[in-house]
């Protein structure tokens, strides 16, 4: 059976991947912040049959990363999804009005635990059938696309997201592992506000057709949900 582990799977983009690979008959470990209080996770697990189970992940917390880690360690994953960020809303992030705490807080979590968690599972994503790991950006880490300017702290960490994914996508070729870096759409989620253009299912139906066909071609790759290729 083909195992996946989601970052952030408790609300929005994570949840549906969770619920969908589901659904595609796999195993799940799905990893979030609260799993006390993480009730439509709770319940999927506990229909799951034990096919979905839940994992304590701040994906910036080096000690619960190290211990998730062990405590998988020797498992395969075919599918490594680092899906959790954050955006700390419009306001704080015009020009003039970014803190330095929270700019480095979005870097932690947007930019440097996407590489963290792949180091921690890379073993474990080499081992498997399918060896691939998503890395879920934004088109607002998009040079090329910023038409607006403002969102300094999410742009930026999304930016440098597509660069860490790219050095990645290079680095773990060797060990027959694929690397892409998606943009999900602009989804209905907490994030995306209900203004939003798609929702959670259609964004990870679209990214799940892309990641379960990716060729080496679409490695270090820059796509949206629905195949088409972003500048960078
Ligand atoms: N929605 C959009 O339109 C859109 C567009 C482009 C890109 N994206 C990207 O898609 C991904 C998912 O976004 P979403 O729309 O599903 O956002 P969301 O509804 O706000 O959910 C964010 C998820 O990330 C988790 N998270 C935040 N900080 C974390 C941390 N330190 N450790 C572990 N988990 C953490 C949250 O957990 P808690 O519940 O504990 O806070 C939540 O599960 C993000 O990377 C986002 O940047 C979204």
């Amino acid at each position: 059976m083909p195992t996946a582990l989601v970052t952030g799977a408790n609300r929005g983009l994570g949840l549906e991947f969770v619920k969908q690979i589901h659904a595609q008959g796999w195993r799940v470990y799905a990893c979030c912040r609260n799993p006390s209080s993480a009730d439509s996770l709770l319940q999927l697990a506990q229909d799951s049959g034990g096919r979905v189970t839940i994992h304590t992940l701040a994906v910036d917390n080096a000690s619960q990363l190290s211990k998730l880690a062990l405590e998988l360690k020797d498992q395969p994953l075919d599918l490594l999804i680092n899906n959790a960020g954050i955006y700390s809303g419009r306001n704080g992030e015009r020009f003039g009005m970014c803190s330095t705490d929270e700019w480095l807080k979005v870097f932690q979590v947007n930019t440097l635990a996407p590489l963290r968690v792949t180091e921690a599972f890379v073993e474990n994503v080499a081992q498997s059938e399918l060896k691939i790991i998503a890395n879920i950006t934004s088109k607002m880490g998009s040079l090329g696309d910023n038409t607006s300017g403002g969102a300094y702290m999410y742009r930026s960490s999304k930016a440098a997201l597509n660069m860490v994914v790219k050095s990645m996508a290079h680095d773990l070729e060797p060990q027959g592992i694929k690397v892409a870096l998606l943009h999900p759409g602009w989804v209905k989620t907490d994030m995306g506000g209900p203004n939003a253009l798609i929702s959670p299912q259609q964004s990870v139906a679209g990214m799940l057709k892309i990641l379960l066909n990716l060729g080496w071609q679409d490695s270090g790759r820059f796509l949206a949900y629905d195949g088409k290729e972003i500048a960078w």
